[in-house]
C-alpha cells in the first residue's frame, strides 16, 4: 500500500503535462502583455508602483515558481494538520498516479501573485481536503463561506519577497468581493472579461477555459 512505502510528502497535487506546461506559461505571459499596456490597468498603475509615472513590466515583477501544478493538500512532510490523514485516505491512494483534465477558467493578478483558477469538477473534488478554505480563514476572513474548492489554482508568479502559498489568499479574497457583489470596473477583452476589485487585483474569467491534463501525484524535494 501506498502509505505503507512512503513517507509523507511536501505536498499533493495535479501536474499538468509538459507541453501543458509551457501552453499555460505562454498564455500567462499574453495576459500579462495585454494587460500591462491596457489604459484602464496604466489608470491604476499605482498599484504596482509607487514611482509617478513609472511604468511596470510585469513578466519581470512576477518570478516563476519551478513546475506549475495545483496543490491540493499541504502537507509539510507530515508537520502540517490532517497531513498523516489525507496521505492515507482511500481515495488519495486510489487516484494516486491518474490522470485528469483540470479546467483554467480565469486568471489573476494582484500585487503579490499571478495565477489561474482552477474550477473542480465533481471527481476532482474528491481529492479536496475538506477544510482547505476554513484553514485561509486567519488571512482571508469568510474564506470558509465560499464553496468548497474554491482555493484551487495554479501559481504562475510571485512578486520579490512573496510565497506561492500567497496565490490561493489571493484568489480567494477575490472570490469574497464577487461574492459580494462589489462594484467592479469591467471591461471585454479578446480572452474574456476582464475585472478590477481595487488595490491591484485584476480578474480575466476566460471566455475558453484552458483545459489542461494532469496527473495527480506528490513532491518531495
Ligand atoms: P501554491 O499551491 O499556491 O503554489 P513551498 O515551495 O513554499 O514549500 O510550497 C510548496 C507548494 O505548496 C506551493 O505550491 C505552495 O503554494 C503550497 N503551499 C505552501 N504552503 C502552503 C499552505 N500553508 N497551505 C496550502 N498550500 C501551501
Amino acid at each position: 500500500k501506498l502509505h505503507e512505502e512512503m513517507s509523507i510528502p511536501l505536498y499533493f497535487g495535479w501536474f499538468p503535462f509538459y507541453t501543458v506546461q509551457e501552453k499555460v506559461k505562454e498564455r500567462s505571459m499574453n495576459f500579462l502583455k495585454t494587460l500591462e499596456v491596457l489604459e484602464s490597468f496604466k489608470k491604476h498603475i499605482s498599484d504596482f508602483s509607487k514611482e509617478e509615472g513609472k511604468e511596470v513590466d510585469l513578466e519581470q515583477f512576477f518570478k516563476a515558481k519551478g513546475t506549475l501544478h495545483c496543490t491540493t493538500k499541504f502537507t509539510d512532510y507530515g508537520k502540517a494538520e490532517g497531513a498523516k490523514e489525507y496521505t492515507e485516505n482511500k481515495t488519495v491512494e486510489d487516484l494516486y498516479g491518474s490522470v485528469t483534465e483540470l479546467s483554467l477558467s480565469a486568471l489573476f493578478v494582484t500585487p503579490r501573485t499571478v495565477g489561474a483558477r482552477v474550477s473542480l469538477s465533481e471527481d476532482q473534488l474528491q481529492l479536496w481536503p475538506e477544510d482547505a478554505e476554513k484553514e485561509a480563514e486567519p488571512v482571508v476572513p469568510g474564506a470558509s463561506t465560499l464553496p468548497k474548492g474554491s482555493r484551487a489554482h495554479v501559481t504562475l508568479g510571485c512578486a520579490d519577497g512573496i510565497q506561492p502559498v500567497q496565490t490561493g489568499f489571493d484568489l480567494l479574497q477575490i472570490l469574497l468581493l464577487q461574492k459580494d457583489g462589489k462594484q467592479a470596473e469591467q471591461e471585454e477583452i479578446d480572452p474574456g472579461t476582464l475585472t478590477y476589485y481595487g488595490e491591484g487585483r485584476w480578474y480575466l474569467a476566460l471566455k475558453e477555459p484552458i483545459s489542461a491534463a494532469s496527473c495527480f501525484s506528490s513532491v518531495y524535494k
